[in-house]
């Protein structure tokens, strides 16, 4: 009764065991609970298990690692050795590729106590005694890095099944098959320091023991390293322990198990990469490290290259949409003015991109744009015309250019232009006070006193007289009036906006051509012929001296009827003697008479309705600047026009020097009324 209780007791503890002992497990790294460490083996970093080496790893040691309990591996009934399958990842380092050592091996054993074991060749699972002795009853797979003759090993790199000793039953080069039909075979350095990944697998029904490798984190290959067909059932035992033994010979070599899985009647479960332990970056590891910060690298490089990639497409559409931006038209003929030539990139970064808040002015011809040029700093006005079919493109250019040849301190210069589709770009020097009219219209807090208005009035004198006999051609402007007259920041006055200018050789005379300027300045044959020479502009700078002394535009709508027409207004006061009542009210009496009026009675001259009686520009300038006996003949001239109008002579008639100097006593204030009258 005793004995069936005891084998009562026997059959539960047994049950139990079995049943409370996992034949199933799966370790990432070290189990405390579930592993006991042997001889040298100790954890390493990360929580792997390290077999052998490491920083205080000495030559000629070996270690052990078992799973603490043994496993069940027969049929309780038929004696027969069950299925099971094992998985590990290792690692070898060595120190270098000349001294390796020793090797690592998967073990099935039935004691977890190797104590009849030696390092180097023995890789610490036998000595010389046990080795090859029947009644060990282990089950090796030996990673082996060192060729030993003792054992016939075929070389220093190798997988092999032992049994009961180290003279292996089947090895082969370590290494994998790869490719469709697995015909493709890849060395693996097993001490390279690259993390393995071995598989065992036995089946119980075929008696076939199955070694796999394969690097870390290729697929289990299809085709095993190994194969060997044997029944295990007299070697394996009832219960016996699962484990690792590793060994160092004559050289420092580290020995990691970083993962394992075992199962008992099937297939393990593969290991998830991400969580096995990082393999060891001591100084034995520098090699992995060194790997791992390549990898890191090309990950860091496709990264960058990506990027670089995607910047480069980025600025390849960035310039394309630049350059549709800003695309000009370049034709041949245009290289002869390349001095005058501007980027549009530049002209867009200067107005800053023609901002509404860098408008200066808009006129007839376009808007006028305050800018900066990006490379000298130098501030420019930038005129950008819509152009249309007025005007050939071509011709317009060649004026620009000639234009731009232009050289006289009083003349706005022109810097250079640009040409777009269906645009125009003209850059001046910027004026910082603007134009005339402001100050003599536009804006009554604004005032020029009779010293700068006398200044202005000569400054745009001399640039006329520039363009009609200094340059090499006759340069008529068309279109002179206080608005194109420009202050630089000296409140010098510059004439500007060349727009309708046109010239011709001296002693030529100009084409008919379309009727252009502005009302109120245009000269009457210009009005009836159409023909513009230095006479109309004469005319028109006549207009321009009045408004200038006078302060009035030369036609104000809604005056009293006598002096809708600032012309007609003056000559009627210079007819009653009051001419000075004409000067512009807000100098007050702050001017001098004589100048004063000496630019009023020119003002009359050069408005004369006939276009002969208009003195020249040359004589226009000696007059202004104070030439005594000229002022005398002025009014001469006035009368003599006067009288050969009355004559009926409609003779061109040049106010020349010597015609200057028949002096007349006739008064001309008595004439003038009637010429002005008659001209009309
Ligand atoms: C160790 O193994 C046991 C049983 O296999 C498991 O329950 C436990 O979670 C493991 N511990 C670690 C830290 O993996
Ligand atoms: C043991 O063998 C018997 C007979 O072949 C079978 O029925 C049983 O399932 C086996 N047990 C195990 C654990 O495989
Ligand atoms: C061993 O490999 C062969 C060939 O691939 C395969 O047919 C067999 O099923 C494998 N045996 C085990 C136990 O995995």
């Amino acid at each position: 009764m005793s004995q069936l209780i005891l084998v009562f007791f026997l059959l539960l503890h047994l049950s139990h065991a079995s049943s409370d002992v996992p034949d199933d497990f799966i370790f990432y790294g070290y189990n405390k609970s579930s592993m006991e460490l042997g001889d040298e083996a100790k954890v390493g970093p990360n929580g792997l298990i390290q077999l052998t080496g490491g920083e205080d790893g000495r030559l000629q040691q070996f270690g052990h690692v078992f799973y603490s309990h043994p496993l069940q591996f027969k049929n309780s009934s038929t004696g027969s050795v069950l299925s099971f399958s094992t998985s590990f990842v290792f690692a070898i380092i060595s120190q270098n590729q000349n001294s390796r050592g020793h090797g690592i091996a998967f073990v099935i054993s039935p004691t977890k106590d190797l104590f009849r074991a030696l390092p180097s060749d023995y890789l610490g699972l036998f000595d010389r005694s046990s080795d090859g002795d029947p009644s060990n009853h282990i089950v090796a797979i030996e990673m082996d890095t060192v060729k030993s003759q003792e054992f016939s090993d075929i070389d220093d790199n190798h997988v092999g099944i032992d049994i009961n000793g180290l003279k292996s039953v089947s090895s082969t080069t370590a290494g994998y098959y790869t490719g469709r039909k697995s015909t493709l075979f890849r060395n693996l350095d097993l001490a390279k320091g690259d993390p393995i990944q071995v598989w065992v697998d036995y089946s119980g029904l075929r008696k076939q023991l199955n070694v796999t490798l394969a690097p870390l984190r290729t697929p289990k290959p299809l085709r095993p390293l190994l194969s060997l067909t044997r029944d295990l059932s007299h070697l394996i035992l009832q219960s016996m322990y699962v484990g690792f033994s590793s060994s160092t010979g004559s050289s420092e070599s580290t020995h990691d198990i970083i993962a394992w899985s075992f199962k008992m009647n099937g297939e393990v479960q593969p290991f998830e990469i991400k969580k096995l332990p990082k393999i060891r970056t001591d100084g034995h590891g520098k090699r992995d490290q060194r790997r791992q910060t390549s990898e890191a690298l090309v990950v860091l490089l496709s990264v960058a290259a990506t990027i670089f990639a995607l910047a480069i497409i980025l600025a390849i559409v960035l310039i394309l949409r630049r350059n549709i931006q800003f695309r000009e038209v370049v034709e041949d003929w245009e290289i002869q003015y390349g001095p005058h030539r501007f980027k549009y990139r530049d002209l867009f970064v200067a107005t800053k991109g023609f901002k509404d808040r860098e408008l200066l002015g808009r006129g007839g011809f376009g808007q006028v744009y305050r800018g900066v040029l990006p490379k000298t700093k130098i501030p420019v006005a930038v005129k950008r015309i819509s152009h249309d079919s007025r005007q050939g493109l071509r011709e317009f250019v060649a004026e620009i250019a000639t234009i731009g040849r232009l050289r006289h301190p009083n003349l706005v210069r022109l810097l250079g232009y640009c040409r777009r589709k269906g645009e125009l770009l003209l850059v001046y020097d910027f004026m910082p006070n603007g134009s005339l009219n402001k100050f003599l219209f536009d804006q009554p807090e604004l005032t020029l006193d009779w010293a700068q208005r006398f200044k202005i009035i000569k400054d745009v004198a001399s640039s006329l007289f520039y363009l009609h006999h200094e340059w090499v051609q006759v340069v008529v402007h068309r279109d002179i009036k206080a608005s194109n007259v420009l202050l630089d920041s000296e409140m010098n006055g510059r004439l500007g906006d060349f727009g309708l200018a046109k010239w011709y050789d001296h002693g030529a005379t100009l084409q008919t051509s379309y009727l252009a300027g502005t009302p109120g300045y245009i000269a009457p044959e210009l009005a009836r012929t159409g023909k513009a020479s230095t006479s109309s502009d004469l005319f028109a700078f006549g207009t321009f001296l009045l408004e200038v002394v006078c302060g009035r535009r030369p036609v104000e709508p809604g005056a009293e009827p006598g002096e809708v027409l600032l012309v007609d207004w003056v000559a009627d006061c210079w007819d009653r003697g009051a001419l000075l009542e004409t000067v512009d009210p807000k100098l007050g009496m702050d001017y001098v008479a004589e100048e004063a009026e000496l630019v009023l009675k020119l003002a009359l001259l050069c408005s004369h309705p006939v276009a002969g009686a208009r003195p020249s520009m040359l004589c226009v300038v000696q007059l202004l600047e104070g030439d005594a006996s000229l002022v005398e003949e002025l009014n001469a001239n006035v009368l003599g026009m006067a009288e050969q109008q009355m004559a009926g002579s409609h003779e061109k008639v040049s106010l020349s020097a010597s015609y200057l100097s028949q002096k007349d006593s006739v008064s001309s204030l008595t004439m003038t009324e009637e010429l002005i009258a008659d001209g009309r």
